[in-house]
Protein backbone atom coordinates (compact mmCIF):
# COMPACT_ATOMS: atom_id res chain seq x y z
CA UNK A 1 0.00 0.00 0.00
CA UNK A 2 1.83 3.21 -1.10
CA UNK A 3 -0.48 5.40 0.30
CA UNK A 4 -0.54 4.49 4.22
CA UNK A 5 -0.76 7.06 6.48
CA UNK A 6 2.76 8.30 8.98
CA UNK A 7 0.50 6.32 11.33
CA UNK A 8 0.10 3.28 9.57
CA UNK A 9 3.98 3.27 8.62
CA UNK A 10 4.93 3.39 12.35
CA UNK A 11 2.37 0.85 13.44
CA UNK A 12 0.45 1.48 17.04
CA UNK A 13 2.77 -0.77 18.53
CA UNK A 14 5.97 1.14 17.83
CA UNK A 15 3.94 4.19 18.36
CA UNK A 16 3.14 3.20 22.02
CA UNK A 17 7.30 1.71 22.57
CA UNK A 18 8.17 5.21 21.68
CA UNK A 19 5.93 7.48 23.99
CA UNK A 20 6.50 5.37 26.76
CA UNK A 21 10.21 5.42 26.16
CA UNK A 22 10.18 9.09 25.73
CA UNK A 23 8.22 9.71 29.54
CA UNK A 24 10.85 7.51 31.04
CA UNK A 25 13.60 9.84 29.93
CA UNK A 26 11.08 13.11 30.84
CA UNK A 27 10.24 11.42 34.44
CA UNK A 28 13.88 11.64 34.69
CA UNK A 29 15.14 14.83 33.38
CA UNK A 30 15.79 17.83 36.05
CA UNK A 31 14.59 20.41 33.47
CA UNK A 32 11.09 18.56 32.70
CA UNK A 33 10.43 16.35 35.50
CA UNK A 34 9.71 19.19 37.70
CA UNK A 35 6.50 20.09 35.54
CA UNK A 36 5.30 16.99 35.22
CA UNK A 37 2.85 14.65 37.45
CA UNK A 38 5.09 12.30 39.27
CA UNK A 39 2.62 9.54 37.82
CA UNK A 40 3.24 9.57 33.67
CA UNK A 41 0.88 7.09 33.42
CA UNK A 42 -1.99 9.31 31.91
CA UNK A 43 0.21 11.99 30.53
CA UNK A 44 1.70 8.63 28.41
CA UNK A 45 -2.22 7.48 27.45
CA UNK A 46 -3.06 10.64 26.27
CA UNK A 47 0.27 11.23 24.49
CA UNK A 48 -0.16 8.05 22.14
CA UNK A 49 -4.08 9.01 21.77
CA UNK A 50 -2.89 12.68 20.25
CA UNK A 51 0.34 11.19 18.15
CA UNK A 52 -2.00 8.38 16.56
CA UNK A 53 -4.52 11.38 14.90
CA UNK A 54 -0.97 13.74 14.46
CA UNK A 55 0.34 10.97 12.19
CA UNK A 56 -2.96 10.55 10.27
CA UNK A 57 -4.29 7.77 12.22
CA UNK A 58 -7.80 7.63 14.17
CA UNK A 59 -8.77 10.80 16.18
CA UNK A 60 -8.61 9.14 19.21
CA UNK A 61 -7.71 12.10 21.18
CA UNK A 62 -10.45 14.66 19.75
CA UNK A 63 -12.77 11.96 20.36
CA UNK A 64 -12.03 11.98 24.31
CA UNK A 65 -11.26 15.46 25.04
CA UNK A 66 -12.24 17.62 22.15
CA UNK A 67 -10.08 20.09 20.18
CA UNK A 68 -6.05 19.41 21.32
CA UNK A 69 -5.70 23.16 21.27
CA UNK A 70 -2.26 22.51 22.07
CA UNK A 71 -0.73 25.09 23.18
CA UNK A 72 -3.59 26.80 25.23
CA UNK A 73 -3.41 23.25 27.18
CA UNK A 74 0.34 24.21 28.02
CA UNK A 75 -0.42 27.69 29.56
CA UNK A 76 -0.54 26.43 32.82
CA UNK A 77 3.46 25.40 32.45
CA UNK A 78 6.00 27.55 31.60
CA UNK A 79 7.48 26.44 28.68
CA UNK A 80 11.03 27.81 28.10
CA UNK A 81 13.22 27.39 25.50
CA UNK A 82 15.51 25.21 27.79
CA UNK A 83 12.23 22.91 27.99
CA UNK A 84 11.67 22.49 24.46
CA UNK A 85 15.02 21.80 23.89
CA UNK A 86 14.84 19.00 26.53
CA UNK A 87 11.96 18.01 25.54
CA UNK A 88 13.06 16.96 22.02
CA UNK A 89 16.13 15.42 23.51
CA UNK A 90 14.21 13.34 25.28
CA UNK A 91 12.17 12.31 22.07
CA UNK A 92 15.54 11.70 20.23
CA UNK A 93 16.91 9.68 22.33
CA UNK A 94 13.51 7.71 22.66
CA UNK A 95 13.73 7.63 19.06
CA UNK A 96 17.28 6.04 19.56
CA UNK A 97 15.88 3.48 22.08
CA UNK A 98 13.34 2.21 19.77
CA UNK A 99 15.68 2.39 16.51
CA UNK A 100 13.34 4.04 14.69
CA UNK A 101 14.87 5.10 11.89
CA UNK A 102 14.87 6.47 8.22
CA UNK A 103 12.51 8.96 6.80
CA UNK A 104 9.87 8.36 8.49
CA UNK A 105 11.99 9.16 12.18
CA UNK A 106 12.70 12.33 10.31
CA UNK A 107 9.10 13.06 9.58
CA UNK A 108 8.15 13.07 12.56
CA UNK A 109 11.07 14.52 14.44
CA UNK A 110 11.00 17.61 12.14
CA UNK A 111 7.28 17.98 12.83
CA UNK A 112 8.18 18.20 16.67
CA UNK A 113 10.98 20.46 16.25
CA UNK A 114 8.13 22.81 15.02
CA UNK A 115 5.02 21.93 17.26
CA UNK A 116 7.66 21.97 20.29
CA UNK A 117 8.92 25.52 19.47
CA UNK A 118 5.00 26.45 19.25
CA UNK A 119 4.82 25.53 23.43
CA UNK A 120 7.10 28.35 24.31
CA UNK A 121 5.35 30.73 26.44
CA UNK A 122 7.66 31.91 28.52
CA UNK A 123 11.33 33.66 28.81
CA UNK A 124 14.29 31.72 29.95
CA UNK A 125 14.23 31.56 33.51
CA UNK A 126 17.20 32.84 35.22
CA UNK A 127 18.46 31.42 37.68
C1 LIG B 1 0.68 17.67 28.25
C2 LIG B 1 4.96 19.82 28.89
C3 LIG B 1 5.66 19.84 24.11
C4 LIG B 1 1.68 17.16 23.56
C5 LIG B 1 1.77 18.27 28.82
C6 LIG B 1 1.92 18.53 30.23
C7 LIG B 1 3.11 19.14 30.41
C8 LIG B 1 3.73 19.27 29.12
C9 LIG B 1 3.72 19.61 31.73
C10 LIG B 1 0.88 18.15 31.32
C11 LIG B 1 1.03 16.71 31.67
C12 LIG B 1 -0.13 16.20 32.50
O1 LIG B 1 -0.70 16.98 33.27
O2 LIG B 1 -0.46 15.02 32.37
C13 LIG B 1 5.53 20.03 27.64
C14 LIG B 1 6.79 20.68 27.40
C15 LIG B 1 6.98 20.73 26.06
C16 LIG B 1 5.83 20.06 25.45
C17 LIG B 1 7.74 21.23 28.45
C18 LIG B 1 8.16 21.36 25.37
C19 LIG B 1 8.03 22.05 24.24
C20 LIG B 1 4.66 19.08 23.54
C21 LIG B 1 4.57 18.73 22.15
C22 LIG B 1 3.45 17.98 22.00
C23 LIG B 1 2.83 17.85 23.30
C24 LIG B 1 5.62 19.11 21.08
C25 LIG B 1 2.87 17.36 20.79
C26 LIG B 1 3.55 16.65 19.94
C27 LIG B 1 1.05 17.09 24.77
C28 LIG B 1 -0.23 16.44 24.99
C29 LIG B 1 -0.52 16.59 26.34
C30 LIG B 1 0.60 17.32 26.93
C31 LIG B 1 -1.09 15.75 23.94
C32 LIG B 1 -1.79 16.13 27.09
C33 LIG B 1 -2.78 17.29 27.09
C34 LIG B 1 -4.00 16.94 27.91
O3 LIG B 1 -3.96 17.13 29.14
O4 LIG B 1 -5.00 16.49 27.35
N1 LIG B 1 2.88 18.73 28.17
N2 LIG B 1 4.98 19.66 26.44
N3 LIG B 1 3.59 18.53 24.21
N4 LIG B 1 1.51 17.60 25.96
FE1 LIG B 1 3.22 18.64 26.19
Amino acid sequence: ENNATPYEFIGEEKLSMLVDAFYHRVGQHPDLAPIFPSDLTETARKQKQFLTQYLGGPALYTQEHGHPMLRARHLPFEITPTRARAWLSCMDEAMNEIELVGEIREFLYSRLVLTARHMVNTEELTK
